[in-house]
C-alpha cells in the first residue's frame, strides 16, 4: 500500500500582494509551504510532489534547499486546484493512495493525516476529505451533506446558495484519494462555476463514495489568502507555541513581543523576557534567561545561560555563559563554558575557550581563543585585508590589553600579554609581553609657548 502526497503551491495569491508565491509567505518566520512539507515528512509518505506555478523558480529553490527527494510539477497557468493536481498525472499513477494538501494551510498535522487515512481505508471510501467546524466559514468550501448526514459534495463560497453559506463545516483542503478514482475524475472536471476554475473539490461529487473526516481541531483548516489572514495565523501559532512551552516548564513574565518558532526546544526553568524572537532550529537548555530584546536563530544554547539583549545566529553557547547587553554572535561561533561577553562585543566564526572574558567594545572574528583569556576594552582582530580572511590564534590565559589590534594571521602564545594600544603583527611567544607603541615624549611648558604664539 503506497502513499503519495501532492502539495499545491502554484497559486500567485494575488490578494497577498507579494512578488513571491503565496505559499512562501511566512508563519513564525517559516514559509507556509515549509510547515506543510514538515507535516508530510513527519507522516512519512512514500513519495512527495509539489505543484509549482507562479514564480516557480522561487518555489523550486525553497524545495531543493530542504533536501530529500521531492518531485515538482509545473502548472503554467493557474487554472484552479483541480488543474494543478492534473499536472501530476504520472505521480498519481505510481501510488495507491494520494493525499492532496494545500500549501497555504500550515496547521494540518501528521496525526490528523494518519487518522483520516485509517477512516478512508476502514470505510473503503474512494475519497476522504478532512473537515472541521469553524465560527467564521466565509471563503472556505462548505461541506454539503444529504438527508442522512452523508457527505455528498463541497460547495465553494462563490457558488453557495444563501442556505449553504450558513454551513460552518468546511473543507480543510486536505484529502485522501484512491489513485484510480482520482485519475478517472480529473479529466471530467469543468470550469463552469463562479470562478471559472477547475476545482479539485468537484472530484468529491464526480467520484462519489466519499467520507468526511471531521477534526475537532478547527485550526487545521486555517489558510491565509491575505496579509490579514497571515497575521492571524502568526498570532495563533505564536500563542500555541507559548502554550506548549508553558506546559514544558518555561516561564514568561509577559508574552509581549515574544515570537518563538514552532521547531524551537527550550528546557525547564528557562525564562523568556519580552521582545524576544527565538527561531529556526534553536535548542535552549534549562535555567536560562533569554531576553529582553533578543534575537536567537538556529543556535544551540546550554544550561544556565544569560542572553541579555543579544543577537545570535547559527552559533553554539555552552553552559554557564553570560552574554550582553548589546552583543552579537554571528554564524560559526562557539562560546565555551563559563565565558563572559559584555556590551558592544561582536564575535564571528570563532571558538572562545572556557572562562574567557570579552567584556566591552571588542570585535573577535575568525579566531581560536584558548581558555581563561582576558580581553581588555576595545580590542579588534583585523581578520580581513580586503581580499582574504585570516585567523587569529590566542593561547590559554593570555591577556589582551585594551585597544589591541591583532593583525591576522597572527598568534599570541599562552600566558602572553599584549600591552594596551599595541598593534600586533608578529607572533607573540608564550609568557612574553608584546609592546608596540612609541615612547612617550614630554615637551615641558608646551602649553604656555603655544598660547604665546597664538597671540
Ligand atoms: C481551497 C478549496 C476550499 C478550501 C480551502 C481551504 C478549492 C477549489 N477550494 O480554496 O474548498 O476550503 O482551499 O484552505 O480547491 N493552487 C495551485 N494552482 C491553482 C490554484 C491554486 O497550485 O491554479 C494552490 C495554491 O497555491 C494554494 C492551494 O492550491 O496553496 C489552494 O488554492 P487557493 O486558491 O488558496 O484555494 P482557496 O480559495 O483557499
Ligand atoms: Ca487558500
Amino acid at each position: 500500500m503506497t502513499t503519495g502526497c501532492i502539495i499545491l503551491a502554484g497559486g500567485a495569491g494575488k490578494r497577498m500582494k507579494s512578488e513571491r508565491p503565496k505559499v512562501l509567505c511566512e508563519v513564525l518566520k517559516k514559509p507556509m509551504l515549509g510547515w506543510v512539507m514538515d507535516t508530510a515528512e513527519e507522516f512519512g509518505f512514500d513519495e512527495t510532489a509539489v505543484i509549482t506555478g507562479y514564480r516557480k523558480e522561487l518555489t523550486e529553490e525553497f524545495v531543493s534547499k530542504r533536501g530529500g527527494i521531492i518531485y515538482t510539477y509545473f502548472q503554467s497557468e493557474q487554472k484552479g486546484t483541480g488543474d494543478a493536481v492534473k499536472r501530476a498525472g504520472e505521480f498519481i499513477e505510481a501510488s495507491e493512495y494520494i493525499c492532496v494538501l494545500n500549501g497555504d494551510a500550515p496547521f494540518i498535522d501528521a496525526e490528523t493525516l494518519r487518522r483520516s487515512l485509517e477512516l478512508h481505508k476502514s470505510t473503503n471510501a474512494s475519497v476522504t476529505v478532512i473537515t472541521a467546524e469553524i465560527a467564521e466559514p466565509t471563503g472556505y468550501g462548505r461541506i454539503i451533506r444529504g438527508a442522512n448526514g452523508e457527505f455528498t459534495a463541497i460547495r465553494e463560497q462563490k457558488d453557495c446558495s444563501p442556505e449553504e453559506a450558513q454551513i460552518c463545516e468546511v473543507n480543510s483542503g486536505a484529502y485522501w484519494f484512491n489513485s484510480a478514482a482520482l485519475l478517472r475524475a480529473l479529466p471530467q472536471l469543468t470550469d463552469k462555476n463562479a470562478s471559472g476554475e477547475f476545482y479539485l473539490t468537484d472530484c468529491v461529487e464526480l467520484i462519489g463514495n466519499a467520507r468526511a473526516y471531521k477534526s475537532d481541531n478547527p485550526d487545521i483548516v486555517l489558510g491565509a489568502n491575505t496579509r490579514r489572514g497571515l497575521l492571524e495565523l502568526n498570532e495563533r501559532a505564536r500563542l500555541r507555541v507559548i502554550d506548549r512551552l508553558l506546559d514544558e516548564g518555561v516561564s514568561f513574565v509577559s508574552t509581549d513581543g515574544i515570537v518563538i518558532g514552532a521547531d524551537v526546544k527550550i528546557g525547564c526553568d528557562t525564562t523568556v523576557l519580552p521582545n524576544t524572537m527565538i527561531l529556526g532550529k534553536t535548542v535552549i537548555g534549562k535555567g536560562c534567561t533569554v531576553g529582553a530584546n533578543s534575537h536567537i536563530e538556529d543556535c544551540t544554547v546550554g544550561d544556565n545561560v544569560i542572553l541579555n539583549n543579544v543577537q545570535a545566529y547559527s552559533s553554539t553557547v555552552e553552559d554557564n555563559v553570560k552574554i550582553g547587553p548589546f552583543a552579537q554572535l554571528r554564524p560559526g561561533t562557539v562560546i565555551r563554558k563559563g565565558v563572559k561577553i559584555g556590551d558592544f562585543v561582536e564575535v564571528k566564526n570563532s571558538d572562545i575557550g572556557e572562562n574567557t572574558a570579552i567584556s566591552h567594545l571588542t570585535y573577535v572574528g575568525d579566531s581560536d581563543v584558548g581558555r581563561g583569556v582576558n580581553f581588555g576594552c576595545g580590542c579588534v582582530t583585523a581578520n580581513y585585508d580586503g581580499v582574504n580572511k585570516f585567523r587569529t590564534e590566542i593561547g590559554a590565559n593570555a591577556f589582551i590589553g585594551c585597544n589591541t589590534n591583532l593583525i591576522a594571521p597572527v598568534k599570541v602564545g599562552e600566558n602572553a600579554t599584549t600591552a594596551a594600544g599595541s598593534t600586533i603583527t608578529k607572533e607573540v611567544p608564550p609568557n612574553s609581553l608584546a609592546l608596540e607603541r612609541s615612547q612617550t615624549r614630554i615637551i615641558e611648558n608646551w602649553q604656555k609657548n603655544f598660547q604665546r604664539k597664538r597671540k
